[in-house]
């Protein structure tokens, strides 16, 4: 008896060393965690189980009979992050780089299977060589095995990558197929090709980081959703962002006990600009209705001119949508409508609320976004908002110009609420633009073309620069004061805690992709 506890007590200790003790020390070197502490790190004390720490690879060519290490470069299982339960691999770099082996593939997609059974999250640390180059076609045919559960578990249970070191060739289609993917700065890089191959075909001379750090994806191709500055503060980030998220498709998102107070915040009155061109920085609006520091922005340094993030108000879980005025005047472009429509879906899939602020002076202009397609980038805005029915609510707090006012969030497209603020201008484009259009003649005719022009742009804000024409026709449900938002919102929320939506019966729809 003794023998056999002490035989299994010497493999899970030799499962525990992975690769070994001088691999190990080259990973602390290069400034990462191993597979195993990262995993500790993450979990709740003590909560996590392994699965599968003694598979081992089934490969013969080129001696690899002869190098077996337990668990084969990945370590799965399942355990808590503040109580709630998760399923994750973790790629281990000490182990053949993390390389991805017919077996390693086996034990990501047995716990893919029982994540969407238990209707648990799906967390993948990735930090591996690729391919298992010894392997050849298995281990593509495993990275396939993958790909197929990502897309079945796409919408059912939220999935987040990690990126925490190289990720290239085949290997980066699973964290693209995942609803988040979060990279290390200066240790992890993502890309399909790498810098050898890059000079090879295109003669481009270009480093791992250049080409796919961290930086590059997190403000160049947006492929990163966040970044962080170590292992420890992805995974804290991981679990930050794990906390505004349902467990799966059929939960609601989940809210912290929440009593309602005064909620009156007199710092949204002095926000708005009186100039209508100057900007403002759309944070210091969401800063004062949300739940103090409860924003966790995505994509933070992508699309600036779009602000998307989860948040807290009242304890409840939503998401947001908003303008940045800050960043080309808050106009929608090919890759904000990408970012926002995405962030929409996701919300939509995962029955988390959405908040909508608008401050949009229309589409940007020029040959760069309608040859590189802002109509159907645009498109994909309008479609992912007018089809999500989770509860929808729009606040105007400025422009709301032109067909950009449909596609934000408007009563037209399914909003269920929308508010706007005394300083909304709900109208088809500035009243500058629109006078000098539409009073083009008079304007012309003029002794002082520049008086009239000043005349007929008063005549035009007058009529049209304000929320009370849109409030008319109830396209706004409510003009508010600034200050009240937040109370307005809490209860709005709450009273469409309860939305039921009937919607086609159809296989899916088309969005324009
Ligand atoms: N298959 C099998 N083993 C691999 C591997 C792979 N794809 N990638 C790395 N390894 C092994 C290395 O042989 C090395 O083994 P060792 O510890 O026994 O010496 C170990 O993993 C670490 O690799 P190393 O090259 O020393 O690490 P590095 O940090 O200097 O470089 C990479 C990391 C990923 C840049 C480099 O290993 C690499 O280019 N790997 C191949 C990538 C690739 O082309 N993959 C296939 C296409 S998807």
């Amino acid at each position: 008896m003794q023998d056999k506890i002490k035989t299994l007590n010497d493999k899970i200790a030799e499962a525990h060393l992975g690769g070994g003790t001088k691999r190990i020390a080259k990973q602390h070197s290069n400034k990462k965690l191993t597979a195993r502490e990262r995993i500790n790190y993450l979990m709740d004390e003590g909560s996590f189980e392994e699965i599968g720490m003694l598979v081992t690879h089934r490969t013969t060519d080129f001696g690899m009979e002869n190098e077996m290490y337990y668990g084969d470069g990945v370590i799965t299982g399942y355990g808590t992050i503040n109580g709630r339960l998760v399923y994750i691999f973790a790629q281990d770099f000490t182990v053949f780089g993390g390389s991805l082996s017919e077996t390693h593939a086996e034990k990501i997609c047995k716990i893919m299977d029982m994540a969407v059974k238990m209707g648990a999250p799906m967390i993948g640390l990735n930090d591996s060589g690729g391919a298992r180059i010894q392997e050849g076609v298995r281990s593509l045919g495993g990275y396939a095995d993958i790909f197929f559960r990502n897309v079945q578990a796409s919408g059912v249970i939220p999935q987040i990558s990690a990126i925490m070191g190289p990720c290239a060739g085949g290997a980066v289609y699973s964290p693209a197929m995942t609803d988040f993917t979060m990279m290390v700065e200066d240790t992890s890089y993502m890309f399909v090709t790498g810098p050898n191959v890059v000079k090879t075909v295109t003669n481009e001379s270009v480093t791992s980081e250049e080409l796919g750090g961290a930086s590059t994806h997190s403000t160049k191709s947006g492929v990163a959703h966040c970044t962080s500055t170590n292992d420890v503060v992805c995974l804290e980030d991981l679990k930050r962002l794990l906390s505004y998220l349902p467990q799966n498709n059929k939960e609601k998102a989940c809210n912290l006990p929440y009593e309602l107070k005064d909620e009156i915040r007199e710092q949204l009155a002095s926000i708005i600009p009186d100039n209508p061109n100057k900007p403002y920085d759309m944070h210091s609006v969401i800063g004062g209705i949300i739940d103090e520091g409860s924003f966790f922005e995505i994509h933070k340094n992508y699309a600036e001119n779009i602000l998307v993030g989860f948040a807290r108000l009242g304890g409840r879980s939503i998401g947001i949508v908003a303008n940045q005025p800050m960043f080309l005047a808050g106009c929608l472009d090919v890759n904000s409508s990408k970012k926002a429509a995405r962030f929409t879906r996701f919300c939509d899939a995962f029955n988390i609320p959405l908040l909508v602020l608008v401050d949009v002076p229309g589409f940007l202009p020029g040959t760069d976004q309608e040859w590189n397609g802002i109509i159907v980038h645009g498109a994909k805005l309008l479609y992912a908002l007018s089809e999500a029915t989770v509860p929808r609510i729009t606040v105007i707090t400025r422009k709301a110009y032109g067909g950009a006012y449909d596609v934000m969030n408007s009563k037209h497209i399914g909003a269920d609420m929308n508010f706007a603020w005394p300083t909304a201008e709900v109208a088809v484009m500035g009243a500058k633009g629109a006078s000098e259009i539409i009073f083009k003649k008079e304007i012309n005719d003029a002794e002082d073309h520049e008086a009239k022009l000043l005349e007929k742009e008063a005549e035009y804000a007058e009529l049209f620069a304000n929320p009370y024409t849109a409030a008319q026709r109830g396209f706004v449900d409510e003009v508010i004061l600034p200050q009240d938002t937040r109370r307005k919102l809490i209860k709005a929320f709450s009273m469409l805690e309860n939305k039921v939506s009937v919607t086609p019966n159809r296989k899916h729809g088309n969005i324009p992709l």
